[in-house]
């Protein structure tokens, strides 16, 4: 079975082609031939999963899993949530993103965060969707070198280095994508087994 990941990111390709069953082959959107921009369009991080998910099936008719992440705030109502790739601007850039955190929670008392992943699955022509959310809070200034995007800015709840300090094992363990992918693989992994 051949089963396309929304990216093009070969690194997160191989990652997870070496969790699945054996049967399932993943694509990239490479493999396929899809070299546009994606509308990333809804006004949720769910809603973005299954843009992507759904553009990808409907025009290339392929079964296709993809994610979207967002990190949520509490004492900034939430944001950037699914504005978390352009929060400084549409040039993306994550050095920007992470000083307007920052700025924006400078001397806020409340430093609760979540990082939130949302995968929308299309498969046989039904959605699925998958969550898995990390705790945790925000700290007053960057911390660490490893991870990338507002990774130095959040401290995991119950740990005491940022997301910028642990390893990527350790990270990939507790985070919210790696959770999210948990439930994705158990799932493709039942089906295997019942088709079996
Ligand atoms: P995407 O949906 O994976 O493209 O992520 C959206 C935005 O959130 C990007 O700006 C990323 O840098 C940021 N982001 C996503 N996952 C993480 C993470 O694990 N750590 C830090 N930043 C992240």
């Amino acid at each position: 079975m051949k089963l396309v990941f929304a990216t093009h990111n070969q690194h997160k390709l191989k990652e997870i082609q070496a969790l699945l069953p054996k049967n399932i082959q993943l694509l990239s959107l490479t493999d396929i031939g899809c070299e546009e921009d994606i509308p990333e369009t809804a006004p949720t991080i769910e809603g973005n999963a299954i843009l992507k998910a759904k553009y990808v099936a409907e025009r290339y008719g392929y079964d296709v899993f993809a994610d979207d992440t967002g990190l949520e705030v509490d004492a900034l109502n939430g944001a950037p949530g699914v504005f978390s790739a352009r929060y400084a601007g549409q040039q993306k850039s994550d050095t920007d993103n992470l000083a307007l955190l920052l700025s924006n929670m400078k001397g806020v008392q409340n430093r609760k965060a979540q990082f939130r992943t949302v995968i929308a699955l299309s498969l046989d022509g039904a959605l699925h969707t998958f969550e898995g959310i990390a705790r945790g809070s925000i700290t007053e200034a960057p911390i660490g070198g490893n991870g990338f995007g507002y990774d130095p800015a959040f401290l995991p709840e119950g740990y005491t280095q940022t997301f910028a300090q642990i390893s990527a094992d350790e990270k990939n363990r507790i985070s919210h994508r790696g959770k999210t992918f948990e439930q994705l693989l158990r799932f493709l992994k039942e089906r295997a087994r019942n088709a079996s």
